[in-house]
């Protein structure tokens, strides 16, 4: 089996009319053209404390036991399935798992050389929590990646941190029968050298180096038929999925960026959190985008914040690296490089109404359907008392045709706009009322066209009475505005509906007691609406309270303990000391990958030993070398330390370094100017 670095060396020479550092500049051109940038949303230069000032990944959240101890299912598939219970996704499996034998990731070397045997499995999680009783189950759709790689047994999670509003990295190893796994939270600034959205990244389509590449599935088959019956159980749309969650888990940054930053005021997130309220409750499908405190109070104040502090606009990191096929034969690209910087995902450059709205969305993806089916419930049951008022319309109906089984009832005039309007499939049964299925609903004031189902339905003397429920979510039908319809009636000459016949609908205006409860949140100066986090758990506790609700049984994950972290020792003297900014923050662990070449007393010889590689690193920043590899430190981390793209590859610093590599490679190897392939590896044990 060939590792995958020699099948992209020898592949990059095509390229050679421009080198990689030319394309790179080009690259930064593009990215910061006329100086005045857009303002990155996230980036790797700005990548925050390893450990969270505050909250703890969804991973420990699920896993951790208290003081340090983990208890994670082993193997890895009694993990998938632990994960598995945890999780509705409406009939299909809420794990969502590809296998990407031949990849781009930090693991990509770790089974060499069997790459098939032991294939690195990426999964993500879709879906709503299971949610027993009052338990309050945690949001777990695009909150929680793993990775995993049998033969090191190693796992590495990317899971969301509520308390924060942010993506923890963590990495596992010792993950194995009897083990005591160790989870310790990841270098950030290294992982973000790839990572540069700071969350999940993934191929885009097709996908061409996971298992859903029929030719990637075949090998997995074949060199584990012990596991693998047929390529079915293999080839999954799966990495598709992972695709789109991917992005999805891309704008938490943005949407929490803009509650935080853009919408500063209470005001403005209670206003904000009305509109996603109204947008939950009513099965998702609207809100209420006219009321005066979502335009004054929301709108107009993003749009000003915004207009002063990112006048050239928001730039939202990207999380699609370009696909590359493991087995190809054309050229390698730049794109295809994780470590080379990416252009925005997208660039907002001003706040429009659709914007406005995509925020709502976002945000309101942080409620699991468990809160807003219990609001909703709670709703209904308070609206009961007889205060509550009551709306009424009224259409007068037609049937369509005198067919006798299935008729079609019309009601409300079309060419009225703002009337009440409907379209109804009726079954008759021998002469009897069998069902009805509402074709379509349309109330006065609220555009939507609605299409509920019939919750119950219950004759009358003189026509029937239904009770709607929204098609899929269990909820109440409910207009953009929050209240609910809470009956329509067909009465006609007998219950069979005949002669003439007329729609009544009652609207219950029970909304306002959301409106109650977010004002005293308002009020009252709740945490719900400071400066922290959009977090749902504060969110629905204090609405919960607010509204009179029975408080839910919020189970309190253990918090982890903050690992130490391993102090360096290196000591190095002389021009090599420029190795500890430039090079530390990745190369000074452990790791195999990337290599820790500047760690423990031994640094001296490990720099020796990795120098050559570390020279051609290096000089790849050079304007004249066609190197295929990616230079180092990665572009993406320069700002970082203070640099550029454009200063560093001429700075003092930058030559003195090449300089002394140059000279204790010449003294002690004899290998300038060999293949970066047959360089010896960067560290003596590391490659067999
Ligand atoms: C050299 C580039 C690189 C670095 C550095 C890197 N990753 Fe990744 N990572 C990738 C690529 C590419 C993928 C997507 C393809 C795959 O999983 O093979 C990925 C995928 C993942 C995934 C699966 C979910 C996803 O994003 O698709 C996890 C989890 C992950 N990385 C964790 C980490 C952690 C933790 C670190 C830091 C210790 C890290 N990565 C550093 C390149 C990198
Ligand atoms: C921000 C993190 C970061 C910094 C800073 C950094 N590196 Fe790296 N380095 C990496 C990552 C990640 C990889 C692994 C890339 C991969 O697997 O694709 C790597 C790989 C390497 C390798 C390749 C090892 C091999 O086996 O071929 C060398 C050599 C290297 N780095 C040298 C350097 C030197 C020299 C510096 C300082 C001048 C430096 N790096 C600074 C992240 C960093």
């Amino acid at each position: 089996m060939m590792g995958w670095r020699r099948f992209r060396f020898r592949l990059s020479f095509s390229m050679s009319n421009y080198s990689r550092f030319t394309l790179l500049l080009l690259l930064a051109m593009i990215l910061d053209y006329a100086g005045a940038a857009p303002r990155w949303v996230e980036h790797a230069s700005i990548p925050g404390p390893d450990t969270p000032e505050t909250g703890q990944s969804r991973f420990d959240d699920l896993f951790l036991l208290g003081s340090g101890r983990y208890q994670i299912p082993y193997p890895f598939s009694n993990l998938v399935e632990s994960l598995e219970s945890r999780i509705d996704n409406a009939g299909k499996p809420g794990v969502r798992l590809t296998f990407i034998p031949m990849g781009r990731s930090l693991q990509r070397d770790a089974p060499a050389p069997d790459y098939f045997k032991f294939s690195r499995a990426v999964i993500a999680l879709e879906g709503e929590p299971v949610t027993a009783g009052n338990a309050a189950g945690e949001v777990l759709e695009y909150r929680l990646f793993i990775a995993h790689q049998p033969k090191t047994e190693t796992l590495e999670i990317i899971s969301y941190n509520d308390a924060v509003g942010r993506f923890e990295f963590q990495v596992i190893e010792k993950y194995g029968p009897n083990l005591s796994p160790q989870v310790r939270r990841a270098n950030r600034i290294m992982c973000l050298s790839c990572h540069q959205n700071a969350a999940p990244i993934f191929a885009m389509r097709p996908w061409s180096e996971t298992s859903f590449n029929v030719e990637i599935a075949n090998k997995l088959v074949s060199a584990q038929p012990q596991k693998y019956d047929s390529l079915i159980d293999v080839v999954s749309a799966d990495a598709g999925v992972i695709d789109l969650l991917t992005e999805r888990a891309n704008y938490l940054a943005a949407a929490q960026f803009i509650w935080q930053r853009g919408c500063q005021t209470r005001r403005c997130r209670v206003a904000l959190l009305r509109a996603i309220l109204q947008y939950r409750l009513s099965g998702e499908s609207s809100f209420d985008s006219n009321h005066p405190d979502y335009r004054q109070d929301y709108f107009n104040e993003l749009t000003r914040n915004w207009e002063t502090r990112w006048p050239e606009g928001l730039a939202l990191a990207n999380s699609r690296v370009a696909d590359r096929d493991p087995f190809a034969t054309g050229p390698a690209s730049l794109e295809q490089d994780p470590l080379f910087l990416r252009p925005a995902h997208a660039t907002w450059y001003r706040v429009d109404p659709i914007l406005a709205r995509g925020i709502v969305y976002r945000l309101s993806g942080y409620l699991t359907l468990a809160d807003v089916q219990r609001i909703d419930r709670h709703m209904i049951e308070l609206s009961d008392d007889p205060s509550t008022p009551i709306q009424k319309f009224r259409a007068s109906c037609r049937f369509e045709d005198q067919a006798n089984q299935t008729r079609i009832l019309n009601c409300g005039n079309a060419t009225t706009p703002e009337s009440l309007q409907a379209r109804f499939s009726i079954e008759y049964q021998q002469g009897n009322l069998d069902s009805i299925r509402i074709m379509k609903l349309q109330i006065p004031l609220d555009a939507n066209l609605m299409q509920p189902k019939i919750r119950q339905l219950s004759r009358l003397q003189r026509g029937v009475k239904a009770e709607l429920e929204h098609e899929t979510t269990n909820l109440a039908q409910r207009l953009a505005n929050g209240d609910r319809i809470k009956s329509l009636v067909l009465l006609g000459n007998d219950p069979l509906l005949s002669g003439k016949i007329s729609l009544e609908v009652e609207v219950a205006e029970e909304f306002r007691l959301v409106d109650q409860a977010l004002s005293s949140l308002l009020e009252k100066n709740q945490q719900a609406l400071g400066d922290s986090a959009f977090r749902r758990k504060t969110i629905v506790r204090e609405l919960a309270l607010a509204l009179g609700m029975k408080p839910m049984d919020w189970r309190e994950p253990p918090v982890a303990v903050s690992d130490i972290k391993e102090t360096l020792s290196s000591n190095l003297g002389g021009e090599l000391a420029l190795l500890e900014p430039y090079c530390s923050h990745c190369h000074a662990d452990t790791s195999v990958n990337p290599p820790g070449f500047l760690t423990g007393n031994e640094a001296g010889a490990k720099i020796l030993q990795c120098a050559p590689r570390m020279l051609a690193r290096l000089k790849a920043w050079q304007a004249e070398t066609d190197f295929p590899a990616s230079p180092m430190p990665p572009p993406a981390f320069l700002e970082f330390v203070g640099t550029t793209i454009e200063a560093w590859p001429k700075s003092a610093h930058y030559r003195r370094l090449v300089a002394s590599l140059e000279n204790m490679v010449r003294k002690n190897h004899q290998l300038l100017g060999t293949d970066y392939q047959h360089l010896p590896p960067c560290l003596a044990r590391a490659n067999e």
